[in-house]
């Protein structure tokens, strides 16, 4: 376990210069954009994306210097897709990784472009660097992370959110809306950082099913973090999905229950990643740690 945690502590600083370097600086103009672009994304966060694709290119053969942005790509997405989501057409939020949000800290408009330019330069950053051989691995790419970040995948996840308040939606519809909204994005993670090496079929299949069991897992344990756990550990307003009257894993089952899912989803994917070739004792412990972390 500590050689976990210091593994994670090291792809998590190697993050965060990857994206400090990624992201404009702040003595470009617009300089209120580029301020407010690295106030979004520096200084905060699990990084459970990043790690995810560092994880996976271990299993590939996925070198750190090429798995650091595709890595820092779906952490662009991510931190915009938080942006958005707290602006008040949306969840309302006033506090995200224990800052003011970025619509409070600087203003609605400043944060829409915030998410636009963070989006573009996810793709910017995908497509300029050297991550594979064969060009066409790198359009594949590209292709993945735009289907993930789309209406058919967060930002579709999204649009039913935002459609299913006050809704008493069944399990399917739920799991649909979780497995967008969240599990897109962390199936990216974790597929694009087996890109950057030379995975075969077999090992794709594994990691893809191992994705999609920790990507649900993901998105139902912040479902009961939100019921049970307190702001201050959170970093984002606690009990805010009960007040927006969002349909949840808890709403539904119960936070007990909600638990016990978030555990069988884990046992799956450890189970799926027994199909490898090799241990992936990196994926292994960050599906422990995506069902066990307090924030
Ligand atoms: C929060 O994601 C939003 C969801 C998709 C559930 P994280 O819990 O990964 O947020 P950070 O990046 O650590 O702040
Ligand atoms: C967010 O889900 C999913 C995203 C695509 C950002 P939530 O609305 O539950 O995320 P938090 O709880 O605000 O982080
Ligand atoms: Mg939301
Ligand atoms: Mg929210
Ligand atoms: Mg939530």
């Amino acid at each position: 376990m500590s050689d976990f945690i210091a593994w994670m502590q090291a792809c998590q600083s190697r993050m965060e210069s990857v994206l400090a370097d990624t992201l404009p600086p702040v003595h470009i103009a617009p300089q209120r954009l580029h301020e407010a672009m690295r106030y979004a994304v520096l200084d905060g966060g699990k990084r459970v994306r990043p790690l995810l694709a560092f994880a996976a290119g271990e299993v590939t053969g996925g070198t750190p210097d090429r798995v650091q942005f595709a890595a820092a790509a779906v952490e662009l997405i991510h931190a915009y897709s938080l942006v958005h989501d707290d602006m008040p057409a949306m969840d309302d939020d006033a506090l995200r990784r224990g800052k003011p949000t970025v619509h409070v800290e600087f203003d609605e408009a400043t944060a829409l472009l915030v998410g636009d330019a963070l989006q573009s330069l996810a793709f910017d950053v995908l497509a300029a660097q050297p991550l594979a051989d064969d060009p066409a691995m790198q359009l594949t790419m590209l292709h993945l992370l735009a289907q993930a970040a789309g209406s058919r995948g967060m930002a579709g996840g999204q649009a039913i959110d935002l459609a299913s308040v006050g809704k008493a939606l069944d399990l399917a519809e739920l799991e649909f809306m979780h497995i967008h909204k969240t599990g897109a994005l962390i199936r990216a993670s974790v597929l694009l950082g087996a890109h950057c090496g030379t995975p075969d079929a077999a090992t794709l299949a594994a990691l893809d099913h191992y994705a999609k069991c920790i990507g649900l897992a993901f998105q139902v344990v912040d479902d009961v973090l939100d019921a049970e756990a307190p702001t201050a550990t959170l970093g984002k307003t606690a009990g805010k999905d009960a007040s927006h009257n969002k349909p949840t894993y808890v709403s539904l089952l119960g936070a007990a229950r909600a638990r016990e899912f978030a555990q069988e989803l884990r046992s799956d994917a450890h189970a799926a990643l027994a199909g490898l070739a090799a241990p992936a004792p990196h994926l292994r412990a960050l599906a422990d740690f995506v069902v066990e972390r307090a924030f």
